[in-house]
């Protein structure tokens, strides 16, 4: 049987991604069900940098679907260091249903999906945040009842997360605006799929640079930190550019009056998002925090059972 892998939103067509949103609502609902899914089998979680969310929320979905995982923290396995990536994926192919990895290098993940016989699910890498975007979009859903055109503002660095919320946006007929400082713009590759899919939806997508104009009459305001794991080196620099890109109660009085405001976390006060923004009444983050578990069952449901 040929195996699918969960590795980028843009190899899912609008039609799976409303199934596996469709799925994770029911799971929600019904926590029993299909419960037995994962029996007898183990799922390997390679992390080569540090989660709590991903981490924890896949440890227990697979336990609730009856399955067993195994961590390999990033001195493990060392993928690509001790063994090349292509001889770790085809090992792990012989002893586990199933593979989710979060990398530095996008092209691992690729590496991985390459040899391994077993479905391979991205959980993070430098380019893009595929099971944390698909979370987000369910809570869009829960909170609006609907996604069609809706809009959402991201304001801040164009990164990981930036690439898959203008994927899923333009996949799911959102609009997304998006506000970086110049240089900080997301990933090219991505843009171009996004602006591809939302001609098919009639989705809008914006680059700006000017957050205010970003933010105006938005239904979601979304923020990421300003440095991402791998760019520590980066902060003090990074401090400076982003200067004027903190969403604050000022800006979000630019969104509408019944907006919601989203953040992957982990999140830092006082940087890309202001205490009384993240911990105020339009606030999601937990809720968003919680459908990581959800959307996840979900993703091993129709991975397994397709
Ligand atoms: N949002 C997210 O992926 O969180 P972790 O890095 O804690 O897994
Ligand atoms: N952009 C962040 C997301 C963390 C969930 C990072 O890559 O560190």
């Amino acid at each position: 049987m040929s195996k699918r892998d969960f590795i980028s939103l843009a190899d899912y067509s609008s039609k799976d991604i409303a199934t596996i949103l469709k799925l994770a609502h029911q799971l929600k609902n019904n926590p029993d069900k299909k419960s037995k899914l994962l029996k007898g089998k183990s799922i390997a979680l390679i992390f080569q940098k540090p989660s709590n969310r991903t981490r924890v929320s896949f440890e227990t979905g697979i336990f609730q679907l009856g399955g067993n995982a195994i961590y390999l923290a990033p001195d493990d396995i060392s993928l690509g260091k001790r063994e090349p990536t292509a001889d770790i994926a085809r090992t792990l192919s012989r002893y586990v249903g199933g593979i989710v990895a979060r990398v530095f290098h996008h092209q691992d993940l690729i590496e991985l999906s390459k040899y391994s016989t077993v479905p391979v699910i991205n959980a993070l890498s430098d380019l893009s945040h595929p099971c944390q975007v698909l979370a987000d979009i369910m809570t869009v859903e829960e909170k609006f009842g609907k996604l069609k055109g809706l809009k959402m503002a991201y304001i801040g660095d164009g990164n990981n997360m930036t690439n898959s919320l203008m994927v899923a946006c333009a996949k799911v007929g959102m609009h997304i605006s998006v506000a970086t400082p110049k240089g900080y713009e997301p990933d090219a590759g991505y843009t171009q799929k996004a602006l591809a899919y939302a001609k098919e939806t009639g989705s809008k997508i914006s680059l700006l640079h000017d957050p205010r104009q970003a933010a105006q009459n938005a239904d979601v305001l979304y923020t990421d930190t300003w440095v991402s794991m791998g760019q520590e080196e980066e902060t003090a620099e990074r401090f400076k550019d982003f200067d004027g890109y903190q969403i604050d109660s000022k800006l979000a009085s630019l969104a509408s009056k019944k907006h919601i405001f989203m953040h992957c976390l982990p999140a830092h006060r006082g940087q890309e998002v202001s205490a009384d923004v993240i911990d105020g009444k339009h606030s999601v983050i937990f809720d968003e925090a919680e459908n990581r578990l959800h959307v996840q069952k979900a993703i091993m449901v129709f991975l397994y059972t397709k």
